[in-house]
């Protein structure tokens, strides 16, 4: 896989009569090693989560239960994903803006983390993420 890109990961599932399985393994399944792992519930019905970027963090958001759609933006293009499956999960790399919303009643957002909590990594100003994707590329270049 490309670990500069999002992409939707399938999970191995174990498939039983009292109830399917899943695990996650590092750089097995996700391309880093997991430091945290955070999840959001109780979500009210309209609200969204997210609206920020990291500039180190790498993210695998999992629908542990229900689904909602996370809407990335790495600068230059933004994609939907709609995830409903506890099998699947979506890799965010650093530098992407992210959303999270059509929470749907019950669901829960599972997150693993590729670091401890940094309120200094958070990124939260639109324009600034333009500026710093737009530079981020630039060094790519150079
Ligand atoms: P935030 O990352 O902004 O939430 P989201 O992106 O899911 O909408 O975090 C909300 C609050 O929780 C903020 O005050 C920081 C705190 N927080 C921690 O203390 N530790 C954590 O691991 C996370 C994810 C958040």
């Amino acid at each position: 896989m490309d670990s500069s890109k999002c992409e939707v990961i399938e999970l191995p599932k174990i498939p039983d009569r009292r109830g399917n399985l899943t695990f996650i393994e590092s750089f097995r399944h996700i391309p880093f090693d997991i430091k945290r792992v955070y999840y959001l519930y109780d979500v009210p019905g309209g609200a969204s989560r997210g609206g920020h970027a990291h500039r180190d963090l790498k993210q695998f958001i999992i629908a542990a239960s229900g689904s909602f759609t996370v809407v990335t933006d790495n600068g230059y293009e933004k994609k939907e994903y709609y995830l409903n499956r506890s099998y699947y999960g979506l890799y965010i790399p650093t530098m992407t803006w992210r959303e999270i919303e059509n929470f749907s009643s019950g669901s829960v957002c599972l997150v693993l983390a590729s670091e401890l909590y940094n309120a200094d990594d958070y990124i939260r100003d639109y324009k600034e993420f333009k500026k710093l994707a737009a530079k981020g590329k630039n060094d790519d270049k150079a």
